[in-house]
């Protein structure tokens, strides 16, 4: 469920899927003019994501673009980052003349910062032979996108004005408060590390006077001025620059981080996409605080993420390797060994056999270098009881490197993998493939009796 402004509450599947579907039938409504003759199955969809996104994400996406009426085969998830990177990496003389081309040479490394409105997305590339991608460190973020700032001048408005009231206000005067977001969009855009320049932000008059009456004891007195005539706050230019600290900070802080993990050395340029990337004031902060790197934004940096998702749709080979962001396992359980099995794990079977339970049978590890089309690990299985139709397993994960039990800290029962299995008998061994190197996770079963290949998903929402 997903709240909207006024606290009122919707599934977030209507909400994601009706989104999808008005995009779809614009487009369709577009290219019925522009293009002739042009059929459904001629187009093939392509998602964006986060790349910080876990699978279950993912799937609900994925669910809400077929409930969207987008056919599964007709769909590509694509990550943002990399969808991003792959456009920059088509346009480097567009981005900042011939020294950018350098950046994009095999064995170069960048960051790529997608700032976008709710999260902050961070990959690390490096460009390999043939002018392919690999992800060198798993991606990592936060929410602190562009909407965090509105959230702040809206909490300085409530300080100010009063909380119930701003929330009154809201309730009943919906499209005044949509307006009000509209202008400070438009100033926030404006706004660099230097200026002095008061801010002025016209202000609906049902809030206006509330903010008049209050001023003179909120503490803002000296940094706000109002006027009168056509309601309109003037701030300071450092109270309009407060607003940004925190998510700067954020960003500034998990960057940094980042650049000293030892998967990192060498990075040489930071690459800023996304529509929070345009901001005067974060570029003019990454370029300070980072001055010994080369900092590139493409001209549209707000569009990189979506052109370069059309070319990810053509070419989703473009992205040959990434970082594994979980330690991956099922649970399964093995042969008692008392030297390493703590005795709480024993369990005497009905045959008399002595096993240890909760096993996290680790499948890849945090941090494993995953090449997209190379499976991990190939394991053969067979039912236990001869009427079984599927086997299943319980998916796990973890941020440890060497999780021993699936019960340990940590550790999150996340989806299920059911096998379906044909025919009858305990005899019926099926092969088990798992391709962790793509957006999605897939997995390929070969029954050994029919040597039927089958593609599976894992369900990451039950
Ligand atoms: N010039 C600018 N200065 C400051 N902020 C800007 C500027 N241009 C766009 N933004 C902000 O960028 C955000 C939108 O960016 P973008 O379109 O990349 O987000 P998104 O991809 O929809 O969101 P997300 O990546 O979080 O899913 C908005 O919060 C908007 O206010
Ligand atoms: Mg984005």
């Amino acid at each position: 469920m997903i709240d909207d402004e006024c606290g009122r509450q919707l599934p977030a599947l209507t909400v994601f899927s009706l989104s999808i579907r008005y995009m779809k039938e614009d487009l369709e409504k577009t290219c019925e003019n522009q293009v002739v003759g042009l059929k459904p199955d001629d187009i093939h969809w392509v998602l964006t994501v986060p790349a910080i996104w876990n699978d279950s994400a993912k799937q609900f996406m994925r669910m809400a673009a077929e409930q969207a009426g987008i056919s599964t085969d007709k769909l590509s998830v694509a990550l943002e980052p990399e969808a991003a990177s792959l456009y920059c990496r088509h346009l480097p003389v567009m981005c900042d003349g011939e020294s950018s081309l350098l950046t994009f040479q095999t064995g170069k490394k960048y960051l790529v910062l997608d700032a976008g409105g709710g999260t902050i997305d961070i990959t690390v590339h490096e460009v390999c032979a043939g002018g392919n991608l690999k992800e060198i460190h798993r991606a990592s973020g936060g929410d602190w996108g562009g909407t965090k700032i509105d959230g702040s001048f809206m909490n300085f408005l409530g300080h100010i004005a009063g909380n119930t009231a701003m929330q009154r206000f809201k309730d009943e005067n919906m499209e005044d408060f949509i307006e009000l977001l509209r202008d400070f969009e438009i100033k926030k855009r404006n706004i660099d590390s230097v200026s002095k320049t008061k801010v002025t932000i016209k202000v609906p008059s049902s809030l206006f006077d509330l903010v008049q009456e209050k001023l003179h004891s909120s503490g803002y007195e000296n940094q706000v001025n109002l006027t009168g005539t056509g309601n309109k706050v003037r701030l300071d230019a450092d109270l309009m620059r407060s607003f940004f600290t925190t998510t700067l900070t954020q960003i500034i802080t998990h960057t940094s981080d980042l650049l000293e993990k030892p998967d990192c050395v060498g990075v040489e340029a930071i690459l800023m996409v996304g529509g929070f990337s345009e901001s005067k004031l974060l570029q003019e902060i990454v370029k300070m605080m980072f001055s010994q790197l080369k900092i590139i934004v493409p001209p549209e940096a707000g569009l990189a993420v979506l052109k370069g998702a059309v070319i990810y749709g053509h070419c989703p080979t473009a992205i040959t390797e990434r970082i594994s962001k979980y330690t991956y396992g099922v649970a399964t359980s093995v042969k008692f060994n008392e030297k390493i099995h703590p005795s709480s794990k024993r369990l005497v079977l009905d045959d008399g056999s002595i096993i240890c339970e909760d096993v996290f049978d680790i499948i890849v590890k945090e941090g494993d270098r995953l090449v997209v089309g190379v499976a991990h690990k190939e394991r053969s299985y067979k039912p236990i009881d001869e009427s079984q139709k599927t086997i299943e397993f319980p998916v796990f994960i973890s941020r440890d490197r060497n999780a021993n039990f699936v019960t340990d800290l940590g550790c999150k029962h996340v989806g299920t993998l059911a096998i379906p299995l044909a025919g009858r008998g305990t005899d019926r061994s099926v092969t088990v493939r798992m391709l962790f190197g793509g957006t999605e996770i897939i997995v390929e079963c070969v029954e050994q009796a029919t040597s039927r290949i089958r593609r599976l998903k894992i369900d990451f929402l039950t």
